[in-house]
């Protein structure tokens, strides 16, 4: 058995080669299926010296650039890494690197951001093409050679049938605790052999705990000691404070109203400070037996489950700070009957999340006044992260709620607006909107009424008047009186802060 003791299978323990001599695997044009989910689980090694090769290879005067397909964000180890080789040709799906964003709104990488439940799906499909090799992060492979999983299961399983040529890092930093925690479904199938998925409840175990893999695809075992990525979270600061004030004051009135039973429906919560200053938020509520039915565990969540305020949690991956993967690590054993890891295309299956009533909490850039979201582009053009998960859950849950700053860059932005500059979830799929200065129901309201309740309740104080200005006006000159809108007017909202640095009168 090699260094770490966590390759238990002879024949895979024979495979155990330097991440350098792994890279020889990757040639010129490949399509890579990697593992990796929010910062979590992501293969360390390889990536950086297939970024060496690639740096390598350019400086030779050849070609060498490859398709990135991964569960979702990663690292600067890989994204970071393979971008700043100029080594990705075309990336999917959600990413959040700095260096690969800036690569992609120069127009020198593609980018394709599809629904993270989808991801699987047009693989299978064969939209995508081929998928020559697949790199994943494990904890360990099992003395039958199944494949204990890492700190998020993403694509995995999907990438790991999928490709002609596997390369497996084995990671002895995981907790070999994992084992055990992760339920792997192997039940999906295209249409017209697709059959219902038998998930009646958010901690329901349908599959194996173990991935599979057919061992002649494995053409190279790296061993690792890395940690994953595990950016730490300012603590909430008074505008992610009030906005989850109004979210928890708003659950305790469904509940009082009796439209929510009194442990809720199954949460689903986005990452970032405002989703975490809301768990935090729930901790001191008067909520309990919570359970979540969610694509990340992160920090808050984290402390739920260890104050038992959340009975169990479902996901695909973890995001964790520093201080509390140390304490995860510690006490994995403690968390491993309330946690389930699963496949991305069942942590967000769409059908799952709208037969659970999942409460779907996520972040947004902006919303208009007809409650219309932008969750990924910057000005109507330039991408920030990508739609994630959002979508899946949000056009599904039994309420949608999304919730943002109601003003960016110091109050020069007003994240309100009359016409979002790009649409990611339409009117149609949004039901509450929430900023520091309130919330918005929008269910059962029809357009007019929205905007003037979103104007009322979100819109920043002093953004308040040319909103409730523009309104008027658009309701007295529109073309239609449904949607009453000044096109022309609309959007030059936005070119306002790009030609003067404020969306303020000038
Ligand atoms: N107009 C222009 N710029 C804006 C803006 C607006 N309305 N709102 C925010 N920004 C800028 C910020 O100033 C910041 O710029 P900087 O990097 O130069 O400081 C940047 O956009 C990021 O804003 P920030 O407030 O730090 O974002 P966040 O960390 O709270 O994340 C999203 C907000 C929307 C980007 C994030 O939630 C996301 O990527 N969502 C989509 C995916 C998703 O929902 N995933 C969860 C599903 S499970």
């Amino acid at each position: 058995m090699p260094g770490s003791g966590r390759i238990r299978h002879a024949g895979l323990a024979a495979k155990v080669v330097s991440a350098e001599a792994a890279t020889a695997h990757i040639r010129h044009g490949d399509t890579v299926g990697m593992s990796g989910f929010t910062g979590a689980g992501y293969p360390k090694a390889v990536p950086q010296a297939l970024a060496r090769r690639i740096t390598a290879a350019h400086e030779a005067g050849e070609p060498f650039r490859v398709n990135v397909w991964t569960g979702a964000s990663t690292a600067p180890e890989l994204d970071g890494a393979l971008a700043a080789a100029d080594g990705i040709e075309l990336r999917l799906p959600y990413q959040s690197d700095p260096v690969s964003r800036q690569k992609i709104n120069d127009g020198l990488m593609e980018y394709i951001d599809v629904h993270l439940s989808h991801v699987a799906q047009l693989a299978w499909e064969g939209f995508l093409g081929p998928l020559d090799v697949a790199v994943v992060e494990v904890s360990a492979v099992t003395e039958e050679g199944h494949l204990v999983p890492s700190s998020s299961i993403g694509n995995n399983k999907t990438w790991l049938d999928r490709a002609d040529r596997v390369i497996l890092e084995v990671n002895s930093w995981q907790s070999a605790e994992l084992d055990g925690m992760h339920d792997v479904y192997y039940g999906t199938a295209l249409p017209p052999a697709r059959r219902p998925i038998p998930l009646l409840s958010p901690g329901d175990r349908i599959g194996v705990p173990h991935l599979r893999v057919a061992p002649e695809k494995v053409v190279a075992v790296v061993e690792t000691d890395s940690p994953d990525r595990n950016t730490g979270f300012a603590p909430p600061d008074d505008t992610a404070r009030r906005i989850a004030g109004h979210l928890i004051e708003f659950l305790e009135h469904e509940v009082s109203c009796g439209r929510l039973p009194d442990g809720l429906l199954p949460l689903q919560s986005g990452v970032g400070n405002v989703a975490n200053a809301v768990l935090a938020g729930l901790q001191d509520s008067r909520f309990e037996q919570l359970t979540a039915y969610t694509e990340v565990i992160q920090d808050g969540m984290l402390d739920l489950l260890r104050s038992g305020k959340l009975a169990l949690a479902s996901a695909t991956a973890f995001s964790l700070s520093p201080t509390a993967v140390a304490d995860f690590n510690a006490n994995a054993r403690d968390f491993r009957d309330r946690i389930v890891l699963r496949p991305q295309e069942i942590s967000n299956h769409p059908e799952i999340v709208r037969r659970l009533g999942v409460l779907a909490m996520n972040g947004m850039i902006e919303a208009d006044v007809y409650g219309n979201v932008n969750s990924t582009h910057l000005m109507g053009s330039r991408i920030q992260n990508g739609i994630g998960g959002s979508g899946d859950f949000a056009r599904n849950a039994y309420i949608s709620f999304f919730l943002t700053p109601s003003t960016a860059k110091d109050g020069a932005i007003s994240a309100i607006v009359p016409m979002v500059s790009h649409v990611d979830h339409t009117e149609h799929d949004v039901h509450v909107v929430v900023t520091e200065h309130g919330l918005a129901d929008l269910r059962g309201l029809a357009p007019r009424r929205r905007a003037q309740v979103v104007i009322d309740r979100c819109a920043a104080p002093e953004y308040r008047p040319m909103l409730a200005d523009y309104l008027a006006r658009a309701q007295a000159g529109a073309f239609g009186r449904h949607t009453p809108h000044l096109l022309g007017e609309a959007l030059s909202w936005h070119t306002r802060y790009l030609e003067t640095g404020s969306m303020q009168p000038r």
